[in-house]
């Protein structure tokens, strides 16, 4: 099928279905490398619309979760490479990255609900996924320039390309640390919170990682798992419930996004820390 004439079957043929709008748009991604173009990024806005419109118990959501996810998890990867690159030849193009207000709105949702966890400012932060555009981190340099970051991710790739944005953004003094490790192996009893980003495994990889981050974490220390609502979201990012969480931590609060914001978060307590220690 010619991608153009796709790309407009989709706005045209099914206005008002929100899941033949899903279905078209992944058949016609399906046909493309999913690197960003016009064609791939008009997709990829359609199928994130049509996903935000689909009822919450949608059947289909179950049944072919995990294909889209997989195609956005690649997608994503791409994006944010190509972005990565662009940012670094020229940060002056950052405002016009197509998720910057959602990924805003994200951090200092999460932000407010995490140091609300915590009690208190956290002094030092670990983003685990960061990824080759760590967004997350230009955020809280600009909400919080006091507190240390340290971003990680087990693709070097990822880490020197995130280590460049940040320093094009905005500048080498008080950059984040960027770290190249598997989120099971982070020593996470160096910092008072850690953040896991949503793409960091499907949901059980999620919850070992979560277990494993929990066994080192401080008795204050706080962890915060990006995951999704119950809804058409979820056809988008692994849903992380409350009811899979590993044993070693307890649900201290959710964060949950506005309509238009994809991610939730789960702000989790390591179990040690006992109900009344904050
Ligand atoms: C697309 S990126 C960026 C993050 C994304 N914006 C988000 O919120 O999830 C996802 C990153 O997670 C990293 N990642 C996936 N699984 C991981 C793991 N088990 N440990 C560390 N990094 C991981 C990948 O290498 C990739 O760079």
């Amino acid at each position: 099928m010619d991608l153009d004439h796709a790309v407009g079957e989709v706005a045209r043929s099914h206005p008002l279905d929100p899941w033949a709008r899903v279905a078209e748009a992944v058949q016609a991604l399906e046909l493309t490398d999913l690197r960003p173009s016009p064609t791939v990024n008009v997709l990829f806005g359609q199928l994130v619309d049509a996903a935000l419109a689909l009822p919450a118990c949608h059947p289909q959501i179950a049944r072919h979760g995990p294909r889209v996810r997989h195609l956005c998890a690649r997608g994503e990867g791409y994006l944010e490479t190509w972005w990565a690159h662009r940012v670094i030849a020229d940060p002056e193009t950052l405002p016009s990255f197509p998720y910057l207000t959602q990924y805003e709105q994200l951090v200092r949702g999460e932000w407010t609900a995490l140091t609300g966890a915590l009690g208190r400012r956290p002094r030092h932060v670990a983003l685990v996924g960061s990824g080759p555009l760590p967004l997350t981190a230009v955020w809280w340099r600009r909400l919080a320039p006091d507190v240390q970051v340290t971003c990680i991710d087990r693709d070097p790739g990822a880490v020197g390309l995130g280590r460049r944005v940040a320093w094009s953004v905005a500048g080498r003094a008080g950059a984040p640390a960027f770290v190249h490790a598997e989120a099971g192996e982070v020593d996470s009893s160096a910092f008072d919170a850690v953040v896991l980003a949503a793409l960091v495994g499907d949901a059980a990889g999620k919850t070992a990682a979560v277990d494993a981050l929990a066994s080192r974490m401080r008795d204050d220390g706080v962890l915060a798992v990006r995951s999704v609502p119950p809804d058409g979201r979820r056809l988008l990012y692994p849903r992380v419930r409350p009811e899979d969480l590993p044993s070693s931590v307890r649900l201290v609060a959710e964060w949950t996004p506005p309509p238009e914001v994809i991610n939730s978060v789960l702000l989790l307590a390591p179990r040690a820390a006992g109900p009344d220690r904050r």
